[in-house]
């Protein structure tokens, strides 16, 4: 529990907006959203930087709008990252135990996990996470806390989550060019699960999509670990862009139809085809735009969520998933998109918002916003590791937060040379 109350600020670098968000972490543990701020964002494309200057300004604008609102300045922040670069590794390694009676210390765990960060890392990549599946003490696996068992050899399985080491640059520079000090980079996929998915489905079995404007976040989540992310270079502007074509109309007036008038319900096809054919006045093609609407959207958000249901059946996460399929993000608004969603993937679906917050209604009940307060959790959830005196796995573990050893990346940030 936090001694004293504290602000804390993150910053979402989205596709089609920046948001800034600032929380305040209170006495009983309950993170309170106190303000925010959103600036449309040009120079992103598919959650990667292709215009410093355009996405800084982006980022200025939203953290002026974050503080006229709280009457706070923000001077340190955590951001979120996301992208096609992000991959990650899976492995295991071992260790043998020396010491007196084969007695597992922290410093082995320490030795064991920095062993493993070294395996297997690619060249121009920089660790981002590095999660702790389970430890093994001598063939004895699903190990949550080794320390103080006898062994003769302990094991550790991570899932190491990597990124391009210049694209992470490109995002630390914007940042850094807006003023603001980061404090931590976080992985979106990792946010997003944070804010939406409840502690029973990251138990059960859950899959997070977060559906952005130019990015698809997708996060497994098994036994309260987080097992399995990756990043769908698509969203809901592949869905705008479609019906800008398919109408003929410009992209912003294809932005308004899309979230006032589609709906990608079949039984909503069907009411529409029975109920108002008659009444509807017939384009050119004989066809009403409603209906032509509808084909155009359901065709790519059916496309999208096969995509992504292959991706999960090529990972074997197609079965043992009991809590289904929690969509979030903005595209999660699409009217209809459960029920596709539920039919394509065969499995329960619903629709995620920030869970566990509280404060200003517009914020945590609307999904474009979890991937910003799941920033906000997941800091405090790494600060409060932090204040128990770093890496205290014991009590880390207890408290059900995933291990997040932050050397790697706090290097890069520290000797990051800003040209
Ligand atoms: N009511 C709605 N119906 C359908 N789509 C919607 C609705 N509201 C917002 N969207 C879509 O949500 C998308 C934006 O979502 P979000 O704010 O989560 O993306 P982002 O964080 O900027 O981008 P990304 O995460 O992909 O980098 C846009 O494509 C927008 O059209
Ligand atoms: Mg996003």
């Amino acid at each position: 529990m936090p001694a004293k109350e504290e602000y804390i600020a993150a910053i979402d670098i989205g596709t089609t907006k920046v948001s800034t968000f600032i929380g305040l972490i209170k006495k009983n543990n309950v993170l309170e959203i106190k303000g925010f701020g959103t600036s449309e964002c040009k120079g992103i494309k598919k959650g990667l930087i292709v215009d410093i200057n355009e996405a800084t300004k982006s980022i200025l604008n939203s953290i002026g709008i974050a503080e006229k609102a709280t009457n706070l300045f923000i001077d340190n922040a955590y951001i979120g990252v996301t992208g096609k670069h992000i991959s990650y590794t899976n492995n295991w390694t071992e260790i043998s135990i020396n010491s007196p009676g084969k007695i597992v210390r922290k410093s082995d765990v320490d030795k064991l996990i920095s062993i493993a960060n070294r395996v297997n890392q690619p060249i121009d990549n920089t660790i981002i996470h590095t999660l702790i599946k389970q430890f093994s003490v001598d063939d004895e696996k699903d190990i949550m806390d080794p320390i103080g068992l006898s062994t003769d050899k302990l094991g550790v399985e991570l899932l190491v989550i990597y990124g391009a080491s210049s694209l992470l640059k490109n995002v630390i520079n914007c940042v850094k060019g807006a003023n603001i000090e980061i404090e931590d980079i976080i992985l979106e996929a990792l946010a997003s699960s944070e804010a939406v998915l409840t502690p029973e489905e990251k138990e059960s079995g859950a899959i997070m999509l977060d559906i952005g404007g130019g990015t698809t976040d997708v996060a497994v989540y098994k036994n309260k670990k987080m097992v399995f992310t990756y990043c769908l270079p698509v969203g809901g502007d592949l869905i705008t862009n479609d019906i800008s074509i398919g109408l003929n109309i410009p992209f912003a007036k294809a932005e308004e139809i899309k979230k006032k008038f589609s709906n990608v319900d079949y039984n909503f096809y069907e009411t529409l085809n029975r109920v108002n054919m008659g009444d509807i006045k017939l384009d050119r093609n004989k066809t009403t735009l409603n209906i032509r609407l509808y084909s155009i959207v359901n065709a790519r958000v059916k496309e999208m969520l096969t995509l992504i249901k292959e991706k999960m059946e090529a990972y074997g996460y197609n079965h043992s998933i009991p809590c289904g399929v929690i969509l979030t993000g903005g595209t999660a608004q699409l009217k209809g998109i459960a029920g596709l969603a539920s039919s394509i993937f065969d499995m329960p679906v619903r629709i995620g918002i920030p869970i566990e917050v509280e404060g200003l209604s517009e914020a945590v009940s609307n999904p474009m916003y979890s991937t910003a307060i799941g920033l906000l959790k997941y800091a405090y959830q790494i600060r409060n590791f932090m204040d128990l005196g770093q890496i205290d796995d014991k009590r880390q573990r207890s408290k059900g937060i995933i291990a997040k050893f932050r050397e790697f990346i706090t290097k890069m940030l520290k000797n990051e040379k800003i040209d």
